[in-house]
């Protein structure tokens, strides 16, 4: 299983860049907005460089801003003819005008990642429209009292019975958990934020073992009493 990190933060992406633990990044409006103010299209282009600068050419998806699906493929080409990226994928909620958007962008070559998706309707009418990722909120399903996973195995064999050619990304993640739960259900790809993969990557056993040969070591290393 992929992850991506789900994140418009500097500081983040480059740990997780200098780590080499993920294989693309989500954005979204609201992400955008947790950063200082500053020019979108800049901070978008910070993000580029330093992918570019680690040598990671990643996927980097980027929500266009405008509610009016008439105006959508236009935001869009702007983002791709301003930014210097060559990986960006273009962010588009699901919705029926949204539709033409999103084939119309994948029909010229330039990668989907339709977003905001609760059902497995939904997530065949992007794939069908021809978006290379189909993005299930996890968490946001949850709050309403549904369970996501049975939604996520579902849309995992839809997409295997058409030979559909998108992969799902498992966003909107709370807990740690949910990431290993959307792996087993059938995500392609899980898109968290960093402070996830810290507390993925510690265990009170590994901490007890390490703690445990560096002592012994110690012992073995101090002089031998004569
Ligand atoms: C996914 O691409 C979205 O950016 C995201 O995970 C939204 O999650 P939220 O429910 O934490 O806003």
């Amino acid at each position: 299983m992929k992850i991506f990190l789900d994140s418009a933060n500097l500081n983040e992406l480059e740990n997780c860049l200098k780590r080499g633990i993920v294989r693309g990044i989500t954005t979204n409006p609201s992400i955008i907005s947790k950063e200082p103010k500053t020019n979108f299209v800049k901070h978008i282009q910070k993000m580029a460089d330093l992918c570019k600068n680690y040598n990671q050419i990643l996927p980097l998806s980027v929500e266009i801003f405008t509610p009016n699906a008439s105006e959508m493929y236009a935001q869009a080409s702007e983002l791709l003819q301003t930014i210097d990226y060559k990986n960006i994928n273009i962010k588009i909620p699901i919705g029926w005008g949204e539709l033409e958007v999103i084939y119309r962008l994948s029909r010229e070559g330039i990668p989907v990642n339709c977003t905001c998706l609760f059902n497995e309707a939904q997530c065949m009418l992007a794939a069908n429209a021809g978006a290379k990722y189909v993005s299930i909120f996890m968490g946001r399903l949850k709050d309403i009292g549904a369970d996501p996973l049975p939604i996520i195995s579902n849309v995992r064999e839809l997409l295997e019975k058409t030979n559909s050619q998108a992969e799902i990304i498992v966003g909107s993640i709370r807990h740690a958990r949910d990431i290993s739960d959307a792996q087993q259900a059938g995500a392609h790809i899980v898109t968290a934020n960093m402070k996830f993969f810290e507390t993925m990557a510690i265990h009170p056993q590994t901490t007890k073992s390490v703690d445990g040969f560096l002592e012994d070591f110690k012992q073995w290393l101090s002089p031998i009493k004569v």
